[in-house]
């Protein structure tokens, strides 16, 4: 179904107009923040980021991007004030997460996987532990099958099981669950669960609660839902949020990447998609049923143009330096706008601080700036008792 001012938002959008002015309309009022800092060029068709969190030193935590150009195509690599610090090429990488202490070779490290649309694999690399650099590892190429087109991807870490899963979807909805794994000091892939997702529509973006064992994946043009995750798990899903604003829904085509925001218990946190029909960003609870609480937008400001048709974002709520104490949230941002008002034909990724988002909100929203990504949720025990 298309409303009204969707196909008015359409228009302006051919235009090149939808960011003159936030939209808000019915069941969201979005609220205005402007980013901190921004990206250096970060490709013709970037997409999606993900947040490493250097273990010792969080200062020195990374972000890496995915530009998915035919040519030129790959993984960038940017410090937390924005300067470029590798570029690595790869085919068409789409979605990149992080994942944490992986056994590998007697060894706990952090990798970096995406889906390459370029030979339809799973592409990963290692990330080096000193300096947040992407390195190439054996088994870093893992094929899918011969009739499968990957589009999105996201990683899960069961807490169940330790067991480590790369989610990849095609565009026809049908996910592919693969369990890694080390073997000869090689990464494997074992497939492990095949299911269609959703609705039928396209899908691309996807985040997993490792504490809850839940899979929520966007459906562009239908809403977000959650799964089960676990590979032996009925794949039946529950839609959290829908874009029918006439019954209640939050959002506006397309429901694009999703990130989740880690609080102190596994009940505790957030949320964040991106609501890319009207260029703003929801807030959910991370505890089921998922109720939404709030939206907002980012605006031009501190020397920092303004953020269009936000495909992917990535979201964390570690403490990193003096500039994101609490939090920090990249975004992609579609082109960037010169102060001439030219489009560059470069993307760039955009920084907010979390404390803003926060502040921003009418709902009181809980922050967690010592969570660790490597350290499982201590608070299942208690959890258990209750
Ligand atoms: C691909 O092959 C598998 C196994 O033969 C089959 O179950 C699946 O439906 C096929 N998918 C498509 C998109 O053709
Ligand atoms: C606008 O500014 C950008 C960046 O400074 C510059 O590269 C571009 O040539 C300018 N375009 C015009 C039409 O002035």
């Amino acid at each position: 179904m298309i409303y009204k001012h969707l196909s008015l938002l359409s228009g302006l959008a051919i235009l090149g107009l939808t960011a003159a002015a936030p939209v808000s309309g019915p069941g969201v009022k979005p609220y205005e923040i402007v980013p901190k800092r921004e990206t250096g060029p970060a490709g013709l068709d970037g997409d999606d980021p993900a947040i490493w969190i250097h273990k010792k030193d969080p200062a020195r935590s990374v972000v890496i991007t995915t530009s998915k150009e035919d040519e030129d195509g790959g993984l960038h690599v940017f410090g937390l004030q924005g300067k470029s610090l590798q570029f690595v090429p790869a085919g068409r990488p789409d979605n990149v997460d992080v994942i944490y202490d992986f056994e590998f070779d007697d060894d706990k490290i952090d990798l970096a996987v995406a889906a390459c649309r370029t030979d339809d694999t799973l592409c990963m690399w290692k990330i080096n532990k000193k300096s947040g650099l992407l390195e190439k590892i054996p088994g870093g190429s893992q094929k899918t099958p011969a009739n499968f087109t990957v589009y999105g991807s996201c990683e899960y870490k069961s807490a169940k099981t330790g067991k480590q899963y790369v989610f990849i979807n095609s565009k026809t909805s049908e996910y592919l669950q693969y369990e890694i794994s080390e073997k000869d000091n090689k990464l494997q892939s074992k497939l492990v669960r095949r299911f269609m997702a959703g609705n039928g529509g396209q899908v691309e973006g996807c985040v997993a609660d490792k504490d809850n064992g839940w899979l929520f994946i966007g459906e562009e043009d239908n809403g977000v839902w959650k799964y089960d995750a676990e590979p032996k798990a009925q794949p039946k899903g529950t839609l959290v949020d829908s874009v029918d604003v006439a019954n209640g829904g939050h959002l506006y085509p397309d429901v694009e990447g999703m990130s989740l925001f880690y609080g102190k218990s596994k009940d505790d946190g957030y949320l964040i998609v991106s609501v890319q029909g009207i260029n703003a960003y929801n807030i959910y609870e991370r505890k089921a049923p998922h109720k939404y609480l709030s939206t907002f937008t980012l605006i031009p400001g501190n020397g920092i143009d303004e953020v269009t048709e936000t495909d992917g974002l990535a979201v964390v709520s570690t403490g990193l330096n003096d500039e994101f104490p609490a939090g920090l949230l990249v975004v992609h941002d579609d082109h960037k706008t010169f102060a001439n008002g030219t489009k560059a034909e470069q993307t760039t990724f955009k920084y907010v601080d979390f404390r803003d988002i926060a502040r921003g909100s009418d709902q009181k929203l809980k922050l967690n700036p010592k969570w660790d990504p490597r350290q499982e949720n201590d608070d299942e025990e208690d959890e258990e008792d209750e």
